[in-house]
């Protein structure tokens, strides 16, 4: 785990060195994180953030593939950005959220997926399920040993206060979420790099998953969080 500026720091590492980025960075809407101001003009944050891509872009192997995580107006605006990679794949993550949002209440984030080149993607991380088991054509298909291919949209609960996974980062994503997105890019032992690691969870989705990680957070306060997390000891409440 790397303490500092990701932009810094990536810049010293080894190019075509990890087998995936997945990121979540933050979203220049004001949010309080503890240190970062998330308050810069709009067009300074998309060429930072296009800079971000292409550099953490340049670190991945060949085949190797890049999850960048945003609400779907900033998404769609950076999936057509030149990054130096391919694009595949523009991914729904939907959640109920139970109050606010006007004219619409908000409910999807999206996830940009670029490769490069043809990308590595472990085939049984891309079934999804049956759903109406009594479908005549359903039960064919299970008989022949047939599964369904995975949607473009996945469904998860947003980590709430009350979820057993809360740590105190303020924007935690869901644990599953990035265990299914690694379990599907990275290769077994292979390695996942996140330049914006919040609370770490793409390190746990990691070990959990039986890869690496490298981890890059700027905050002294949410390193902590990351170390207590991935030694799997007692969370440590910070006072920031
Ligand atoms: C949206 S949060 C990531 C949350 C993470 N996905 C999780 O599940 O915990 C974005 C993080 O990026 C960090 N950050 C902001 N600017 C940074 C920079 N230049 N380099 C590294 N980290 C940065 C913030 O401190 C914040 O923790």
């Amino acid at each position: 785990m790397h303490e500092g500026d990701c932009m810094e720091i990536m810049q010293g590492m080894d190019p075509e060195s990890v087998d995936a980025v997945v990121t979540d960075p933050p979203y220049n809407i004001g949010f309080k994180y503890a240190t970062y101001k998330d308050n810069m003009p709009q067009e300074d944050y998309i060429k930072w953030q296009t800079e971000m891509v292409t550099m953490a872009g340049k670190l991945i192997r060949p085949g190797g593939s890049f999850f960048y995580l945003h609400y779907p107006e900033v998404a769609s605006r950076m999936f057509w950005q030149d990054t130096g990679m391919d694009r595949l794949k523009l991914i729904a993550w939907i959640y109920n959220q139970h109050t606010g949002g006007s004219p619409l209440r908000r409910g999807t984030r999206l996830w940009c997926w670029w490769t490069k080149g043809g990308p590595y993607i472990n085939k049984e991380g891309t079934f999804g399920e049956y759903k109406n088991l009594n479908d005549k054509r359903i039960k064919q298909n299970i008989e022949a040993g047939k599964r369904p291919v995975d949607y473009d949209w996945w469904q998860y609960e947003q980590v709430k206060n009350v979820s057993s996974e809360k740590t105190c980062h303020p924007c935690q994503l869901p644990l599953k979420m990035l265990e299914r997105i690694i379990n599907m890019v990275v290769p077994p032992e292979g390695t996942v790099l996140d330049p914006f690691a919040g609370s770490g969870t793409t390190g746990l989705a990691a070990e959990n998953m039986g890869r690496n990680s490298i981890l890059i957070e700027k905050d002294a306060g949410y390193c902590g969080i990351i170390r207590n997390r991935l030694d799997k000891l007692q969370m440590t409440i910070f006072n920031f």
